[in-house]
């Protein structure tokens, strides 16, 4: 361990042996040497301090390291990790990088990958073994490897072993050690490792090269110390820890006056943002919102939701509308108690829906929408009835829905689980059947409605029609000029369809009032 991990209580961090890749015995050398990241670790966390640095900067040493050369990021996975993509566009152009949209034409290609289910996985890995030719081609170019996948040690051994076109593999924690780790990656031809397990900082100050400039993504905080049974990601993107206000703040003023129209903060469980920051008592989400919502931007969202932490305070926020949209994405993950009790959330199918209750009191225009898990280990029938008949009852509009898929290193995976696989399948097909109808329920209520659209651009299967979505995030297709993309505009609703609506543009919409109501009827 160096000065800086022993600071951090980090567990492990790689030697890059001096030898060559091309040798036999090349990763048993390494496992001697290198402490794999370890789920365990991830876990024994306690109530060490959060240091909070503002002061990144691209050291003299790195800079230029990047001129005449490009890089292509490859993103999968969640808002999060699109984000993370962004930091480290911002860091690679810092260093002098060229960003271009192929990999043939890159001399760094890196995968930002996602561990949460088995499939996720597999596509990184079918994606590694398609660049090994690019490798051979072109014997100079880096292919990177982070992510949250790079936060398991079963990963890690696995590439180390079996992937050796692979010259660099850092985690969640370390993208801020980017210009460090391509740095070591040309010095030696060794597969540089850098992962850390355990992570207890805020880093403010990154660089970004942001997609797009009408909708942005603000990150309020980092990791989840929720440790659902079944979830992977309280080992790969560690502890829950907050960004200050202030610096939230300060960021979602800076987007605004650069002209973006929505703002979404993200954060793995950002309902429990601000329990860690020790000197700002019983401050939490509500409090956060109620400042951001008197900042002049047309859009603020937030995702993802946990029932548990949602709190009185936060619905009270919410209820004021004016930039905070009417959806809340609130994952429910099934309708039993019994199941919810094994995926240890915290909460019943009564809490949960004793908070919806809540939340269409005090507004009963939102629009809720969710996660579910189907087949969790030893699922009886009637458990996955409950899920359906509490889909109904909430009338949730639309969900994200996913057969359980263990991971290794979480309880779940350790449990025995007697429910076969087309049992899965056709309870998660009866689950989408319902989403589809609920969905196509919700739409109807648009017919003939106007909505407040902010256009996204040209719609990915007919570049003659615009898209983009309406606050409660419902897709709208229409006809107008590509000058309205960017802007807010008043759409008439022609045809409603199962995923999304069709409608007539009529006119920009008045945007930029901070207290505009919405002309939504739902
Ligand atoms: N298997 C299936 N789905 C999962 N999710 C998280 N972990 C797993 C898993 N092991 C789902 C949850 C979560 C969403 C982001 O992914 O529904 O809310
Ligand atoms: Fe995973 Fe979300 Fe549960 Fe955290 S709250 S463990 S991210 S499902």
């Amino acid at each position: 361990m160096n000065e800086e991990q022993r600071k951090h209580g980090q567990q492990s961090k790689s030697a890059t042996p001096s030898d060559q890749k091309s040798e036999k015995d090349y990763s048993k050398y390494f496992q001697s040497v290198y402490v794999p990241p370890s789920l365990k670790d991830a876990k024994k966390r306690g109530k060490e301090e959060i240091s909070y640095h503002s002061d990144f900067t691209i050291e003299d040493q790195y800079r230029g390291l990047g001129n005449g050369k490009k890089f292509y990021i490859r993103t999968y996975g969640c808002q999060m990790n699109e984000h993370d993509t962004e930091v480290m566009a911002g860091i690679f152009m810092a260093l002098g990088y060229e960003a271009t949209n192929t990999t043939e034409d890159a001399d760094v290609i890196l995968l930002n990958t996602c561990a949460i289910r088995e499939n996720a996985e597999n596509k990184v890995f079918g994606e590694l073994g398609h660049l090994k030719h690019l490798k051979r081609e072109k014997p100079e170019l880096l292919i990177g490897v982070c992510g949250c996948m790079s936060q398991e040690e079963s990963v890690v051994n696995k590439i180390l072993k079996t992937y050796q076109q692979v010259d660099m593999i850092f985690g969640t924690h370390n993208i801020h050690r980017l210009p460090k780790i391509l740095s070591d990656a040309y010095m030696s031809k060794a597969m540089v490792v850098e992962v850390w397990s355990k992570e207890g900082d805020v880093i403010e100050n990154l660089p970004k090269v942001r997609r797009g400039n009408i909708k942005a993504w603000v990150n309020i905080m980092y990791g989840c110390d929720k440790f659902c049974t079944y979830c992977i990601v309280p080992y790969t993107r560690g502890k829950e820890r907050s960004r200050r206000p202030e610096e939230i703040i300060q960021e979602v003023r800076h987007l605004a006056a650069q002209g973006y129209q929505e703002i979404t903060l993200l954060g793995q469980n950002v309902n429990a943002y601000g329990k860690d920051i020790e000197d700002l008592e019983q401050y939490g989400l509500g409090d956060l919102m109620d400042e951001l919502r008197k900042i002049d931007i047309p859009r603020i969202r937030f995702t993802t939701s946990h029932p548990r932490d949602f709190d009185d305070h936060l619905i009270e926020v919410l209820a004021k509308k004016g930039n905070l949209v009417e959806h809340i994405h609130l994952p429910v993950q099934s309708g039993s108690t019994d199941v919810l009790k094994i995926m240890a959330r915290k909460y019943s199918r009564e809490q949960f829906l004793e908070l919806v209750r809540k939340i269409k009191l005090a507004m009963p225009d939102v629009s809720l929408t969710t996660d579910i898990i189907v087949g969790y280990p030893n699922e009886t029938n009637e458990q996955f009835e409950e899920t359906l008949s509490l889909y109904r009852e909430v009338g949730f509009e639309s969900a994200y829905t996913y057969i359980y898929s263990p991971r290794e290193g979480t309880p779940a995976a350790k449990m025995n689980d007697n429910v076969p696989m087309e049992v899965k399948k056709e309870r998660l097909q009866r689950l989408n059947a319902l989403v589809k109808e609920f969905s196509a329920e919700a739409m109807k209520k648009y017919q003939g409605q106007v909505v407040e659209v902010l256009v996204d651009g040209e719609s990915k299967k007919n570049p003659d029609v615009l898209a983009g979505y309406t606050r409660r995030s419902k897709l709208v297709n229409f006809k107008a000029p590509n000058s309205m993309i960017g802007k807010i505009v008043k759409v008439k609703i022609i045809e409603a369809k199962s995923w999304s609506l069709d409608g007539e543009f009529i006119e920009e919409g008045s945007i930029g009032t901070e207290f505009q109501e919405p002309v939504e009827v739902n």
